[in-house]
């Protein structure tokens, strides 16, 4: 059966993926009634059985069924489900009291707060600086630009103050143009010039209004709270940031409770919660979000080799669950990136996925760091209990090194969304998702083709033998081309549907998702088909 070519990533668009999320129930805005909130999301019924889905997929082929190491022998790995309000202590021993922070810049006009690192990028997605560059006549990959001081002024007089109100430019023309001079160098140098009051050092322009941005600030990422009646310093605690420190307080006991021997996994899925500058790209960078960690602790003189293994493995697996080889890439940080914890000269790889907002580029989906003993060393400095481990095999203590593969669980289902999302114009939904099965909301869809004449009682026993194996749906409403489009948005790959036929030769009609295809098969094959195929 031949597949259909896919779509790529820059042709999909996220104004039609996020309507879709919302219109056919994967993902709402939170608190949508009360105007929503910045940075929080709701998973509908299908959201969340996708999310659970790679949830499941997730623990299952790490903690259930471990995959083979370098050795051929499967992984020790045992799962973890930590407190999300910790001793603050904690906080204080990981580096994220001291060094959780991100750059963070206000804009004096508008009040808006960014991500210093963020502005660049959010200043070419924009529309003002367009315009800007349209009414001085000037290309924006251009050097040593002369700009048009007449058309600036005008667009100053007019358009500029519905879209770029904060620019110095429009409160103060005259005299900006004046300070701006003949030639400016760059765009960037331009946008600078039309952002800064006369009179003061060169601004970073707004990406939303225009105005002048202050200078960096750090500004630290946890969610601060209290804990109990009286709210002084003494009760502050936080939520977790990540999920790891759980297991790096838990380790002890995991050793003493579970027999396990270095080299081994703690593996946990749960929340976290970043208080990000500017969330964006919607459920990309969230204030809530999960994620789905393994600390691996082995010895020192193993750790490169487990770096390599992990790196590998956990490329293959997302590829396992849909994402294509060619959106997927495995980018070693730069220095100047680096985590607090990572290990000098070893570092972080990401692994990263082409979404449609960073196309043709890559946006980070899972970090598999080099934490060496880090986390444990600073762990029994500060609250003086031991991490060491005793070696049997090689008669030897040590603090055992980790490797931390951290992928996003929310992250994770916007990869599995954006690669499913599929444009097809001649499908009567004009789009359809397409997911691995593994991973698909609704696996199975079972429509009696009208609803008389023994269909939907023979539709229900077909629905209710499938149901307890396979997520299946049994839809009896409107015609059946309506029910296709509704499976092809929700991305059910099969779909079975009982005819008059079914009541002489007891054969149903398969139709294939992705390819179209239609086939009849006997009714009593259909367990056998799923089984084959799922
Ligand atoms: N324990 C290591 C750690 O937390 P990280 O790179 O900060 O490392 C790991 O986060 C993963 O968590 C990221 O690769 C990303 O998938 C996800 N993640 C981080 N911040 C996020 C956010 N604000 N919204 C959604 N997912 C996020």
């Amino acid at each position: 059966m031949s597949e259909p070519a896919t779509v790529p990533p820059a042709d999909k668009s996220m104004d039609e993926l996020v309507a879709l999320c919302k219109r056919r129930g994967f993902i709402f805005p939170a608190s949508e009634v009360y105007g929503g909130i910045n940075g929080f999301w709701d998973y509908g019924p299908l959201g969340t059985d996708l999310k659970n889905n790679l949830r499941d997929a997730w623990w299952n082929d790490l903690v259930r069924s471990p995959p083979a190491g370098p050795d051929g022998q499967p992984l020790s790995l045992v799962g973890l489900d930590s407190s999300i309000i910790q001793n603050p202590r904690v906080w204080e021993a990981s580096g994220h009291v001291g060094g959780f922070n991100d750059p963070m810049q206000t804009c004096r006009q508008c009040k808006k707060l960014f991500r210093a690192d963020h502005v660049p990028d959010m200043l070419s997605e924009s529309d003002w600086p367009k315009a800007a560059a349209d009414a001085a006549g000037v290309d924006p990959a251009g050097t040593e630009l002369t700009p048009d001081v007449d058309g600036l002024r005008k667009w100053a007089q007019r358009k500029a103050k519905k879209v770029a109100p904060g620019l110095a430019l429009v409160r103060d023309p005259d005299n900006v143009l004046t300070a701006m001079g003949s030639s400016l160098g760059s765009f960037a140098g331009l946008l600078a010039a039309l952002a800064t009051p006369p009179g003061e050092e060169a601004a970073t322009p707004c990406p939303a209004c225009g105005g002048d941005l202050t200078a960096p600030r750090q500004f630290n990422l946890m969610f601060e709270t209290f804990v109990g009646a009286v709210r002084n310093e003494d009760a502050r605690a936080y939520l977790r940031p990540e999920t790891a420190q759980g297991i790096f307080l838990n380790y002890r006991n995991v050793l003493d409770t579970m027999r396990v021997k270095v080299p081994f996994g703690i593996a946990q899925i749960g929340k976290a919660f970043r208080n990000e500058v500017t969330p964006r790209n919607f459920i990309f960078r969230s204030r809530e979000f999960e994620q789905m960690e393994v600390e691996w602790f082995c010895h020192p003189n193993d750790a490169q080799t487990w770096y390599e293994f992990w790196c590998a493995h956990r490329r293959e697996w997302w590829q396992g669950l849909g994402l294509s080889a060619e959106n997927l890439y495995l980018r070693s940080h730069d220095a100047d990136e680096l985590a607090h914890y990572a290990k000098d000269g070893c570092g972080t790889y990401d692994i990263e996925y082409r979404f449609p907002f960073t196309a043709p580029g890559y946006g980070e989906l899972e970090g598999v760091a080099h934490r060496s003993d880090f986390d444990l060393r600073q762990h029994q400095e500060h609250s003086g209990t031991k991490m060491e481990y005793f070696d049997q095999e090689r008669n030897e203590r040590y603090i055992p090194h980790v490797i931390e593969p951290s992928a996003g669980l929310s992250r994770g289902v916007l990869a599995l969304l954006c690669e499913a999302f599929t444009p097809d114009p001649e499908r009567p939904s004009k789009v359809y998702m397409r997911f691995h099965p593994r991973v698909a909301p609704i696996q199975a869809a079972v429509f009696p083709l009208v609803n008389k004449d023994g269909m939907p009682e023979v539709a229900a026993k077909l629905y209710n033998d499938l149901r307890g194996t396979w997520k299946t749906q049994l839809d009896v409403k409107q015609t059946i081309g309506k029910r296709y489009a509704r499976m092809d948005e929700a991305g059910t790959p099969f779909c079975f549907t009982i005819d008059g036929d079914t009541l002489q030769d007891q054969t149903v009609t398969v139709r294939h998702r992705d390819s179209l295809q239609q086939e009849r098969i006997g009714i009593d094959r259909v367990r056998e088909f799923l089984t084959e195929r799922l």
